[in-house]
């Protein structure tokens, strides 16, 4: 479990630069998000859509977030990262367990993502939600090493 209290919320202005930060340490990787390096913090920071995005928050610092974006056809599509210190520590299930709630209370009636195929935590998370594949898509994303990687497609009916 996490040492200090991690808190679920929707983020605010302030987090913009952190938000952004997070987001670029984890295309550092190079493994679980499709964007890769560099990243332009400054410029995500001013950019970030704060409206649909939740953050956790660990003392005063912001260990993940995930963004919904609603679709006006009734699904939500979303995108998180947690922190890579703070992996595997419950902060994923927290930020979907409220992003269920959160989209449940907008009326939406499903939602939906797309993961790297060789992402087991990433699968693990959402299967323990109940999200089910729907689909593959076969050599979608090409990284810039050149590899052409896989994406499943998963939802999750609300
Ligand atoms: C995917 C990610 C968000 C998961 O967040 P997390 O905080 O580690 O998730 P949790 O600690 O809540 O774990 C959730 C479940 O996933 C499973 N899990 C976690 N880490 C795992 C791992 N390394 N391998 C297999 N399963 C794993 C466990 O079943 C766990 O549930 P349980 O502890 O109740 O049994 C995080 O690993 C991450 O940010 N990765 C990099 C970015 C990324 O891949 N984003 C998703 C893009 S689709």
């Amino acid at each position: 479990m996490p040492e200090a209290p991690l808190q679920v919320r929707p983020a605010s202005d302030d987090d913009r630069l952190p938000l952004a930060v997070l987001f670029a340490a984890v295309a550092e990787e190079r493994d679980g998000i499709a964007t890769e390096p560099p990243v332009d913090v400054e410029a995500r920071a001013v950019s970030w859509t704060l409206d649909g995005t939740l953050v956790a928050v660990a003392g005063s610092e912001i260990v993940g977030s995930l963004h919904l974006d609603a679709s006006r056809h009734g699904f939500g599509e979303l995108g998180m990262a947690v922190a890579r210190d703070w992996r595997g520590r419950g902060v994923g299930s927290a930020l979907i367990a409220a992003a269920i709630e959160w989209a449940r209370e907008r009326g939406l009636h499903k939602l939906s993502l797309g993961v790297f195929a060789h992402n087991a935590a990433a699968i693990a998370l959402y299967r323990k939600f109940g999200f089910v594949q729907e689909g593959r898509r076969v050599k979608h994303y090409r990284r810039a090493s050149g590899e052409l990687w896989d994406s499943i497609e998963m939802g999750l009916l609300l």
